[in-house]
């Protein structure tokens, strides 16, 4: 590490591991610490963190990359990324959790979004929030809460709940009392509209939560406040807050009208970027703030897939079938195709585009010539046709695909690589540097921090060497592929 150098600190807060990092103005990663998260499922379709240890793990890391880049006076500043939707309720006065986080891939308000349709309301909500009534999104699952948590509804009553995502519950904590979210993860809980400034009063009325106890929101890049001085040894500006999905937006330097990108995290996540035109979708897309800055907002156009990585964390932990995910590039290459068999990961409903959250998962063409290299195969080929189904979506949609900008952990499978540009009959970028999402929030705690004037310039001076696969599948091939995925896909 250079003695003179300033750094910018990351903080990464994934489903199911946070990281932080220590990145150099040029792009350079010059630490990283990572902790996983306990991932609690009390019952089928639900899924719950511990806010206190999501808090702690995010300090944890942060102090040990603080320490290795030589202290707090290093670094310029902080730019936070979290999993997004994912709802906190604490107490405001006493800084102290009332629950258990509700994570977004939690599917127990299912029946209150179905409610919500049946009433007619999806229409509006769309064109207001972009969003479709999915129990993905943070609304529902404040609602949830309220009703069903004694002590949310308690703090509710005595006027200090506040609710948020993890976001906003970090700055709370790292700050000793702010209560903010960024817009572009303030677009995500169906209480903002695309172009309303703060939370909206009719939506929270609709979703029956409390406005009082919600954050401000504010730009993705500036100056939100100092860290407490005694948790890193010195107060650390927080720069740049953006939810995950949009950060890896800006970290694949996605800034032209039109530029898109997948990242393969635990779900797969398409965002194009739409300018500050007002996202309109008719094909079961999802219209979203990319970001905010000096006030003005960009809109992306996102296909949001639940089940990516978690599909090989369950194949190597649930079925014990392979022992690493890295492995599952040489098992499929090991075989000259899938044998017959299609995986439809549908393990916690279906997403983009086809809002199901009741569907369930599909393992089709099983015989007793299936071995695990074909399972490992059907799995990796689920990526590529699940992102095929976006492509078409998102052409539809009036946005063609030029190429895919890919990253995220499991987009250093080369295999997987290769079959998304060979589907998708495009070629394929991804980044020498796959944690995009980190990268991004350097950008934008780089942007407040007066590192660079711009994203573009940010871009140009972070983003490394590029990777590019080009498609080489024959057409009747990939027919025959998409077909029995259709088949497949009819059955769940
Ligand atoms: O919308 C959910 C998303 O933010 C989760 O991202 O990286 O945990 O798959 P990830």
């Amino acid at each position: 590490m250079n003695g003179a150098e300033r750094l910018m600190l990351v903080l990464d807060a994934g489903t199911t591991s946070t990281r932080a990092m220590a990145f150099a103005p040029d792009g350079a990663l010059r630490a990283v610490v990572q902790r996983e998260i306990t991932q609690h499922y009390p019952q089928p379709g639900r899924v719950e963190h511990n806010p206190e240890e999501i808090w702690q793990a995010a300090l944890a890391c942060a102090r040990e990359v603080v320490s290795q880049g030589g202290g707090a006076d290093r670094f310029a500043g902080i730019g936070i990324t979290n999993q997004r939707e994912t709802v906190v309720a604490w107490d405001r006065a006493k800084g102290q959790p009332l629950a258990r986080a509700l994570v977004w891939q939690d599917r127990r308000t299912a029946d209150t979004c179905e409610g919500l349709r049946a009433a007619g309301h999806e229409p509006e909500v769309q064109r207001r929030t972009g969003l479709l009534l999915d129990p993905y999104f943070s609304a529902t699952k404040m609602c949830w809460l309220i009703d069903n948590s004694g002590e949310v509804a308690a703090a509710a009553q005595a006027g200090t709940l506040a609710l948020g995502t993890v976001e906003s519950w970090l700055v709370f904590r790292l700050t000793g009392g702010a209560h903010i979210s960024d817009a572009s993860n303030a677009s995500r809980t169906s209480l903002l509209a695309l172009d309303g400034a703060q939370f909206d009063e009719g939506l929270c009325e609709l979703f029956g939560v409390p406005r009082g106890a919600l954050p401000e929101v504010v730009d993705c890049a500036g100056d939100f406040g100092a860290t407490l001085p005694e948790l890193f040894g010195a107060p650390i500006p927080i720069l740049g807050l953006a939810g995950d999905q949009q950060a890896a937006t800006i970290g694949q330097g996605c800034n032209a009208f039109g530029q898109v990108k997948a990242t393969y995290g635990t779900g797969a996540f398409v965002l194009a970027n739409m300018g500050g035109d007002l996202p309109a979708s008719h094909h079961r897309l999802l219209g979203t703030v990319l970001s905010q800055l000096d006030g003005r907002r960009t809109y992306a156009l996102e296909g949001s897939v639940f089940v990516a990585g978690s599909l090989i964390q369950w194949l190597r932990d649930s079925l014990g079938v392979i022992a690493t995910a890295a492995e599952t590039a040489a098992l499929a290459a090991s075989v000259p195709d899938s044998g017959g068999v299609v995986l439809v990961p549908a393990l916690s409903g279906l997403g983009a585009p086809h809002w199901r959250p009741e569907a369930r998962g599909a393992l089709t063409g099983i015989s007793f010539s299936t071995t695990r290299a074909h399972l490992a195969r059907a799995a990796l080929e689920a990526m590529s046709s699940q992102t095929r189904d976006l492509m078409e979506a998102f052409a539809a949609d009036g946005v063609p695909w030029a190429m895919l900008r890919i990253d995220g952990g499991m987009s250093a499978n080369d295999w997987m690589a290769q079959d998304l540009a060979d589907i998708l009959d495009l070629p394929v970028e991804r980044p020498a540097f796959v944690e995009t999402t980190a990268l991004g929030a350097a950008m934008l705690a780089g942007l407040g921090s007066g590192w660079f004037a711009s994203l573009e310039e940010a871009a140009a001076a972070m983003r490394g060497k590029i990777h590019r696969f080009e498609p080489a599948m024959d057409a009747p091939t990939r027919d025959v592929r998409l077909g029995r995925w259709r088949d497949a896909l009819a059955k769940v």
